[in-house]
């Protein structure tokens, strides 16, 4: 058993994305997981150009050879499970996921074809071409900074339907809404923050060994860290240690 994570984070390894998939890592790792954790952050990699190339002129070829692209598939290959991690970008997937997810067209079989339910998608390949970024199932692990679970919708309908479409399925969704209290935490915080990255490694475990997050897991990983109003407070409160000295045009009422 496989797993790769795919950081979208561009703060790589010092982000708060950072320290949820390390602890989902060393979950799956401790239940006999292969795992490997790739930072778009260090690598370089193009925009796809959208010429088809990879379909109609050098089939499961992509004509771009110039960047890093290669070297995090091969980190990634042969993955059973696959996540995508990304902090929350105004409301949806950082764009270094984005460019990478656009760049996995070279996987796709260009034939379009309805399923049985009528709705149009490329097939898979023979088993034995099928890459494992399309095999792969897939999890999300995602963080933000404003506070609620609402913020997810777009991410969360998104990886569904990136599911849908490669033919695979979404076993888990790991989604923290205050992400930005999981690096460098105050010292009252640290035992909330161990007991996160516990859960998470829970989710780990459970995921290589069941496939799936048990229902308790899941229930706990959709907790607040602290309450909502507290987060508030002391985000603002960190907001103003910096602003009270400064002249700006910010106010903190609806207006
Ligand atoms: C340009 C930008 C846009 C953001 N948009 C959102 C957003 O729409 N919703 C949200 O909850 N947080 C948003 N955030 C906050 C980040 O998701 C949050 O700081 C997160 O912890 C960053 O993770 P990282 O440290 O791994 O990069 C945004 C941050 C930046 C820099």
């Amino acid at each position: 058993m496989k797993v790769a994570v795919i950081n979208g984070s561009p703060k790589g390894r010092e982000g708060n994305t950072a320290v949820m998939v390390d602890s989902f890592l060393k979950g799956a790792a401790d239940a006999g997981a292969e795992t490997a954790h790739i930072f778009l952050a260090e690598k370089e990699i193009r925009h796809c150009r959208g010429c088809f190339s990879c379909w109609l002129v050098t089939p499961g070829q992509c004509v771009i050879k110039d960047d890093d692209m290669a070297d995090v598939l091969a980190r990634a290959e042969g993955a059973d499970i696959l996540a995508l991690a990304t902090p929350l970008k105004y409301a949806n997937i950082s764009s270094m996921l984005k460019v990478f997810i656009e760049r996995l067209l070279v996987f796709a079989n260009p034939y379009i074809l309805k399923d049985r339910a009528g709705e149009t998608r490329h097939p898979k390949k023979t088993a034995e071409a099928e890459s494992s970024m399309y095999r792969a199932k897939l999890v999300l692990i995602a963080n933000g900074g404003l506070g609620q679970m609402g913020h997810f919708q777009v991410v969360s309908h998104w990886i569904r339907r990136l599911a849908l479409n490669n033919l695979t399925e979404v076993i888990a969704e790991i989604r923290c809404p205050q992400g930005v209290l999981l690096t460098n935490p105050a010292e009252e915080l640290q035992p909330v923050i161990d007991n996160y990255r516990r859960l998470l490694e829970r989710a780990g475990r459970e995921i290589v060994t069941g496939n799936r997050m048990g229902k308790e897991t899941e229930t706990r990983l959709e907790e607040n860290l602290i309450p909502e109003d507290v987060y508030l407070q002391q985000i603002n409160g960190f907001f103003d240690s910096f602003l009270d000295n400064l002249s700006h045009p910010y106010v903190k009422a609806w207006t």
